[in-house]
């Protein structure tokens, strides 16, 4: 990257400084790539929910029928009595399924969007108006605080979705680590993970014909020039999807229709045509992948449901740090 000459430095107020930071390294780092968590401000995450509801997109259908069905069992081993604390709330779709069978003490879901967390939890409070719902705005891949008010409960941790698989395998196992010794002993964990299929059921789950998931990539590029100011030509990119096999993840790019040269925050990019911005990494899993990294991660798996396809597969786990010797 170039530093322009008679650019216009901006100092904008609302400029997120690791946002700023993420993006003018990523785009000058080979190959160019931008963490994935900054696909999610308000127009991104209505894009994924719109995302949730598309045929194509199996996992969201597919976690929510096997909780359905698997949630009298699920209780009959988590027991009653537990805080429920969900990581990346959401719209919190599937939350009722839970909330309403394992007669929790308090629910805290952790969202880092605050406006979709604060219109989740009314949701949910009118749903359940007896629960204490304690809601954390935050990043929780990099740390957080629970709340005080659940200090003693034993923890139900829920964390479904198969977002575990934006993260690859080290940053999955620190966050299962840090989840684990935040949730404390005697803590569970109900975890969604997307497994391993074939490219014929993967590719369209992130190529909609609609262009849905398309928009969702591609407002990366309107958030980084609506935010930090560039002139990114949006309609000089386009999406794409591949199937990395040696690494068991899709990938998800914006690739250049054409040589580009942009700006932002006063700093110089071009990017030459075919070259691509890698924005996720979504990563599948056997079902012994699954265990082991669940147990690299301090859980050891407990039960598990998948449904007849194996598609997907919710996995309930113990909180149990992994001996170093037999
Ligand atoms: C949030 N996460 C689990 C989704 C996934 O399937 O990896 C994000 C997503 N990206 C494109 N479509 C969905």
């Amino acid at each position: 990257m170039l530093r322009c000459q008679n650019n216009r430095q901006l100092h904008l107020q609302d400029v997120d400084p690791a946002f700023r930071d993420d993006v003018l390294q990523g785009l000058s780092a080979e190959p160019r790539a931008v963490p994935a968590r900054w696909l999610y401000d308000a127009r991104g995450s209505e894009l994924f929910e719109a995302i949730t509801a598309l045929p194509e997109y199996y996992p969201t259908r597919i976690e929510r029928s096997i909780l359905s069905s698997a949630i009298g069992e699920i209780a009959a081993l988590t027991g009653p009595n537990r805080a429920v604390i969900e990581f990346g709330s959401g719209s919190s779709a599937k939350t009722p399924i839970l909330l309403s069978q394992v007669s929790p003490v308090a629910y805290v879901p952790i969202d880092i969007s605050g406006e979709f967390l604060r219109d989740s939890a009314a949701v949910l409070s009118d749903k359940f108006p007896k629960l204490p719902i304690y809601p954390v705005i935050a990043d929780f891949t990099r740390g957080f605080a629970l709340p005080d008010a659940i200090n003693g409960a034993p923890r139900l941790g829920f964390f479904p979705g198969s977002t575990i698989g934006n993260l690859v395998v080290p940053a999955a196992v620190d966050l299962l680590r840090l989840i684990s010794t935040s949730l404390g002993a005697g803590s569970m964990l109900l975890i969604g993970i997307d497994r391993v299929k074939e490219q014929e059921i993967l590719l369209p789950a992130y190529n909609d014909p609609n262009g849905v998931t398309a928009a969702f990539n591609l407002n990366l590029l309107h958030r980084i020039n609506r935010e930090l100011g560039g002139s990114l030509p949006v309609e000089d990119f386009r999406h794409l999807v591949r199937w990395n096999d040696a690494e068991a993840r899709i990938e998800m790019h914006l690739e250049a229709r054409q040589d580009v040269q942009f700006e932002i925050d006063g700093w110089a990019f071009s990017i030459a045509k075919g070259e691509t911005i890698h924005t996720e990494n979504s990563l599948k899993y056997g079902l012994r992948d699954a265990f082991v990294l669940l147990r690299a991660g301090g859980w050891t798996p407990i039960a598990e449901w998948a449904d007849q396809d194996e598609f997907f597969s919710l996995i309930l786990a113990k909180q149990e740090p992994a001996l170093s010797a037999p």
